[in-house]
């Protein structure tokens, strides 16, 4: 079986590698082909992974390259994990969102839309050659805004892309383990998420937007049990960042990125007041990383290890920071996000065996809110035959609104990007719940076209 990653050169790839190198299965990757236009960060992310081939029994071949035919070509997976403008352009986002007083987070809020508008047309540059060059591919998507890259995709290749987001799991392991620490769960229960067969998760929203309504342990919902207990909202960490009032108040769980729309006031202080953005962290973090180990012989791995433990150990730390002040638990701080899920895709699709997975996919009436081809973060089948819906999943009274709009949003961001639109994408900023004004909206939009090359087909005010 042959897997393209779109981003070989990127940081968390090894992740990926090293799930890839624990499976045992039939169908498993025979051949993983590393695609970038950074030569020398994908020359080092090869190293760490061959380091990582001494430890295994099995390893597929690798191929690293830079040409985007010669990887997709034949290709039975690809995941598509690119990041258009590097860290730099994150961190711009955010600098230039908070110099205009509004949150510039790479997902969320005005950092998003201008993130997606530079990232489309290479996503779609991407589905075309994909289209044409490897007709029965599946294409996973990791790419951010992961809502919006996979509704792009869907547009171009439906039926066979789908998109991924390690937030849902996370959360609903966090709420299992806490009701296991406190006695109310029996101890002998799995908590990880994906791949538990006892436990199944409602969840409904859009990427990064999104509510665990239920939570089912052996049929049973758990989520009334939790929300009787302020001590137990309050030891987990979404609950800690959220404060047991409001997961109370909502009666339901939110994703963490929530906490940009329930604190906004808090985040953006927060925020401006930090010497560092985490764009200007990653930056300099990855930086460090990609020059040390140019210079570093062997032991490549074990700097990388090094360097994802400190970027886990200050995920979020702003929003920490903001409401709480917090430690992330040791144990979050251990992979088993993306990469499982990924994997888990793999393996449901290639050897037909069945698996319950949070994906983003076309909605199909499932949201009875949206329309059938809005991409939308819920819990589906997937087996030999593909990913199957459920017939619906259900969105809290307090969500509609919030959802409808963000659907709005996206859909004038793609637009936008797709038409070379100004008016939709002033549209997109102006009715994004993160930015408070009209005005906000237009000199916003003048000052990214003024950084960043890709947006300049937007126009500016005065022409
Ligand atoms: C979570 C989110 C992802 C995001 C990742 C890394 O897993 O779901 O969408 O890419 O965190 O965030 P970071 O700030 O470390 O780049
Ligand atoms: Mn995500």
């Amino acid at each position: 079986m042959i897997l393209t990653i779109l981003g070989g050169g990127g940081f968390r790839v090894p992740l990926v590698y090293q799930a890839i190198l624990k499976d045992t299965s039939d169908e498993r990757v025979t051949e993983l082909r590393l695609y970038d236009i950074d030569e020398s960060r994908l020359q080092t992310i090869y190293r760490v992974l061959t380091e990582l081939n001494e430890t295994a029994d099995y390893h597929p071949r690798i191929v690293a390259t830079t040409d985007l035919v010669e990887a997709i070509a034949g290709a039975d997976f690809i995941f598509s994990a690119i990041r258009v403008g590097g860290t730099q352009g994150r961190a711009l986002d955010e600098v230039i969102s908070l110099k205009h007083g509004v949150i510039g987070q790479e997902t969320v809020g005005a950092g998003g839309i201008s993130y997606a508008l530079r990232g489309i047309p290479e996503v779609v540059a991407i589905a075309l050659q994909v289209k044409k060059h490897a007709p029965n591919a599946w294409v996973i998507n990791f790419t951010n805004p992961a809502g919006i890259m996979s509704e792009v995709m869907q547009r171009y290749i439906p039926g066979r892309i789908v998109g991924i987001c390690d937030s849902p799991v996370g959360l609903a392991r966090r709420i299992l383990t806490a009701l296991q620490r406190a006695q109310l769960l029996p101890q002998d229960l799995p908590t990880n998420v994906p791949g538990n067969k006892r436990v199944h998760v409602e969840y409904a929203g859009l990427n990064h937007l999104g509510w665990i309504t239920k939570l089912l342990v052996d049929g049973q919902d758990v989520i009334p049990v939790l929300l009787q207990r302020p001590d137990l909202i309050e030891s987990f960490e979404e609950g800690r960042l959220f404060g047991a009032n409001l997961v109370q108040s909502l009666g339901s769980v939110p994703n963490e990125y929530l906490h940009y729309y329930y604190y906004p006031r808090e985040n953006l202080q927060t925020d401006q007041k930090s010497d560092h953005t985490r764009g200007r962290y990653l930056e300099e973090q990855q930086n460090r990383f990609y020059t040390q180990a140019e210079s570093t012989e062997t032991g490549v791995f074990n700097l990388w290890e090094r360097t994802r433990l400190e970027r886990e150990q200050t995920y979020m730390a702003t929003n920490r920071e903001a409401t709480g002040n917090f430690e992330r638990d040791t144990q979050d701080l251990e992979s088993g996000g993306y990469d499982k899920i990924a994997l888990a895709i793999m393996h449901a699709i290639a050897n037909d065996v069945p698996a319950e997975l949070i994906l983003n996919v076309a909605n199909q009436g499932v949201i009875k809110e949206l329309d059938d081809s809005a991409v939308v973060e819920i819990p589906c089948r997937v087996d030999g035959r593909g990913i199957h819906l459920p017939e619906t999943a259900h969105l809290p009274d307090h969500a509609r609104g919030l959802v409808v709009n963000a659907k709005y949003v996206e859909r004038e961001t793609i637009l936008a990007a797709l038409d070379h639109s100004r008016a939709d994408a002033i549209l997109a900023l102006a009715h994004h719940p993160l930015v408070d004004s009209f005005n906000v909206a237009t000199q916003l939009l003048d000052d990214l076209v003024d950084h960043f090359e890709a947006l300049q087909p937007l126009g500016k005010h005065d022409v």
